[in-house]
């Protein structure tokens, strides 16, 4: 466990090493506001047991009342029957994977305690604090939210600022990471567009930590707006393709 931020009652909590096998490594990160809990992306079956256990060193399991599912993908949302059925908590996904994800197999008795997220996104509150889910679509799910924190100034991108293999937990070297990111971003981001779009959006947020779903933490606001360009500028998925051989 990683703690990112701690002021008084109110953490951002990073786990990064819950998985095992041939499991793509993931991180699970905690905002705890005033005796309130929200978890981002709880991942799948094998990382549940090990969160819900751990969880219990930093916050009461009774405070979990918000779950958050950035997109449909099994490392993220593959155990959400688990987390609702163990916790009262109200949880979030795009409206776009609410007939979609029962098939994981959500019980009849929980199903109605997901919110459907409106493309266009919402605000909801931690503790009595707002926390904003934003749209992200196409980064790289096409039904996709990521989590601004205004008081911790943390930007919870999802899939996009996934790194693999850098030998740091969190970095203020941009130029030295880039290199863990690049191959994520050209293969699995569809395309720039969506990096335009969503870097006009993050030049409007007051960012100090930018916070993947996979690999390490970019922090310190000079590293977050290196990686704001270098989205913005990336060429990817579709615009790097130019045809499709039958094998
Ligand atoms: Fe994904
Ligand atoms: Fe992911």
């Amino acid at each position: 466990m990683h703690t990112l931020i701690k002021h008084g009652e109110n953490a951002a909590y990073m786990f990064h090493d819950l998985g095992s096998g041939h499991m793509v490594q993931a991180n699970q990160h905690i905002i705890s506001k005033n005796g309130e809990t929200l978890i981002l992306d709880p991942g799948g079956h094998k990382v549940y047991t090990g969160l819900f256990s751990q969880l219990s060193s930093v916050i009461k399991p009774a405070s979990i009342k918000y779950l958050f599912f950035s997109h449909q993908d099994p490392d993220i949302i593959a155990a959400a029957n688990g987390w609702l059925m163990m916790t009262d908590a109200q949880a979030y996904l795009s409206e776009l994977w609410m007939r979609f994800i029962p098939h994981f197999g959500i019980d009849q008795l929980v199903i109605n305690r997901i919110t459907p997220i409106p493309d266009s996104g919402m605000n909801i509150t931690v503790g009595g604090m707002e926390v904003k889910l934003i749209p992200a679509h196409f980064l790289h799910s096409s039904g996709n939210f990521q989590v601004y924190d205004p008081e911790f100034k943390i930007l919870y991108t999802g899939d996009l600022g996934a790194s693999l293999g850098a030998p740091w937990i969190e970095t203020e070297d941009f130029d030295a990471h880039v290199q863990y990111m690049d191959p994520f971003h050209r293969r699995y981001i569809p395309t720039n567009k969506a990096m335009k779009l969503w870097a006009q959006m993050a030049r409007k947020l007051d960012i100090e930590i930018i916070a993947p779903q996979h690999g390490s933490v970019i922090k310190s606001s000079k590293a977050v707006q290196q990686f704001i360009s270098w989205i913005e500028n990336l060429q990817c998925g579709l615009d790097l393709m130019t045809e499709f051989s039958i094998p």
